[in-house]
């Protein structure tokens, strides 16, 4: 296939790249905008298969291990280990920007100044990203511990690491080819490896979400640096897309929890000692028996259902649709407000519920809901307790203060949905669960909901 054909062909992969990406934006198109991806991604790699000179042999042997790997992973893994899976995934890429960036400088050690640094960069961020990684994985999967590792002089050790990576980049870049950039070389692959480490471990486990979106835009970068070594267009390009969207998706994260992206690197949140009972706001809990949460949304005109992280737990989602499609049959309207950073990974809860067959229409978003809540008759929170946490607008000294919530406390009346009084993420206590419109139904979320489901029906 000639150059034109291979850059023609990469041309329409990244048409189908951009465009997918635009179709993820909407649950609605989500799923076709993922196949059309998937659809350049097949284009790029055919093309670029198709270019001479290439032993077959050992690319048909790694993409059938890979696709073994990849497929048997994809079947088993749930959909709460979801970011777990992501984090492995961007390891495996950056690793593979590490690897692809030494082979060349490994076969072709003349190169020119522009693509020594560029072949720094491409190991560099592609070992950071998969030490990274593979911290954030043991994380999340519990294998290590989650809690975010502060030791004194961490932020000095770490910029002396970053300052030897560039003095070493420096002088790499001067002179690859010399006795001495072979050493360079190993030397910043060894410093890029344990700087992943010693910049993901300081982080809790509670964050890794945001990392493992920010690791992405690494493994983005890493390839797109990459690209530049080998001279690929596609990888520059799609490595250029995946380092901006993670770039865009990490903001996205911090800002609908009201943080900076310093604050999640740096701060060791989530380290801090959990709320215990009797911190934070006080008072009386009003309980409700299933029997009394039947007659007041049997009543309803309105009902908002606000899912959370507890919703994901209690793999409540197929249930909550049946509780809807029942309160529908009674004439009440039902809408499902989706917070951004509800759950633990982003899209958590639209992922869910589209699971559950949930129409798109019936999904609110948080600034759709809020103007119009107190014209909600019921809000049945759904093992959320952060995301509508009233001190994030009314409590200044409060660590999620300024946090954007689903305002359920302006509903006319609250039924939480939990297995106790223990606080969620942020670890602190919730002043609605003490509001005069909040009944407390406790209980695991997918029983709760079942045992309303069995009082509608016997009601019939
Ligand atoms: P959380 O504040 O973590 O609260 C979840 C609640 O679910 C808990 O209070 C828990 O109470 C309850 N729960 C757990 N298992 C349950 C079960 N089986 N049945 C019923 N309830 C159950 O969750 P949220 O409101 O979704 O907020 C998300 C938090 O995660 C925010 O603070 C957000 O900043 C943070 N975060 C989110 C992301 C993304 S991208 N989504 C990323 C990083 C951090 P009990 O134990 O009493 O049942």
């Amino acid at each position: 296939m000639s150059l034109v054909s291979i850059n023609f062909a990469y041309i329409v992969s990244a048409a189908l790249f951009i465009f997918g990406l635009k179709m993820l934006s909407s649950p609605s198109t989500a799923r076709r905008g993922n196949l059309l991806s998937a659809l350049g991604m097949l284009l790029a790699i055919v093309a670029t298969l198709l270019a001479s000179g290439l032993s077959y042999g050992w690319i048909i042997l790694g993409m059938g291990i890979g696709t073994v790997i990849g497929l048997v992973t994809a079947y088993k893994v749930e959909m709460t280990q979801m970011p777990e899976m992501v984090a492995l995934f961007n390891g495996f890429g950056g690793i593979s920007s590490l690897l692809l960036a030494w082979a060349e400088y490994h076969q072709y050690p003349q190169m020119s100044t522009f693509i020594a640094i560029v072949a720094f960069l491409s190991a560099f961020i592609g070992g950071v990203t998969f030490t990274g990684s593979m911290v954030a994985f043991g994380k999340l999967s519990g294998k290590i511990s989650q809690k975010a590792v502060v030791f004194k002089g961490q932020h000095l050790i770490n910029g002396a690491i970053l300052v030897t990576a560039v003095i070493a980049a420096a002088l790499f870049a001067v002179s690859p080819a010399t006795g001495w950039g072979y050493t360079l070389f190993i030397l910043i692959v060894l410093v890029a490896l344990g700087f992943g480490v010693t910049s993901t471990l300081p982080i809790g486990g509670a964050d890794m979400p945001v990392v493992i979106s920010l690791l992405n835009s690494y493994s983005g970068l890493a390839a797109c640096a990459a690209g530049f070594v080998i001279s690929n267009n596609i990888l520059i390009v799609a490595g250029a897309l995946v380092g901006a969207s993670g770039i865009i998706l990490t903001r996205i994260m911090c800002k609908a929890m009201n943080r900076s992206l310093a604050n999640v690197l740096f701060s060791g949140f989530g380290s801090a000692v959990k709320a215990t009972e009797g911190d934070g706001p006080q008072g009386e809990v009003r309980p409700a028996s299933a029997e009394d949460v039947y007659y007041i949304l049997e009543a309803a005109d309105s009902v908002a259902f606000v899912p959370g992280y507890g919703l994901a737990v209690a793999q409540a989602q197929h249930v909550t649709k049946e509780l809807g499609d029942l309160l529908e049959a009674n004439d009440t309207e039902v809408v499902y407000a989706i917070h951004p950073v509800a759950g633990r990974m982003p899209g958590h809860m639209n992922v869910l519920l589209a699971e559950a067959n949930v129409p798109y229409d019936q999904l609110v978003e948080m600034d759709d809901i809020n103007p119009r809540m107190d014209s909600i008759d019921v809000c049945v929170v759904i093992g959320a307790n952060d995301v509508v946490n009233p001190a994030a607008i009314e409590d200044e000294n409060s660590p999620i203060y300024g946090m954007p919530i689903i305002e359920t406390f302006k509903a006319k009346t609250v039924i939480v949905l939990k297995r106790s009084m223990n606080p969620g993420f942020a670890g602190i206590q919730n002043a609605l669960f003490f509001r005069p419109n909040t009944r407390m139904y406790f209980g695991d979320a997918k029983a709760s909901i079942q045992a309303l489901i069995a009082e509608f029906k016997d009601a019939d």
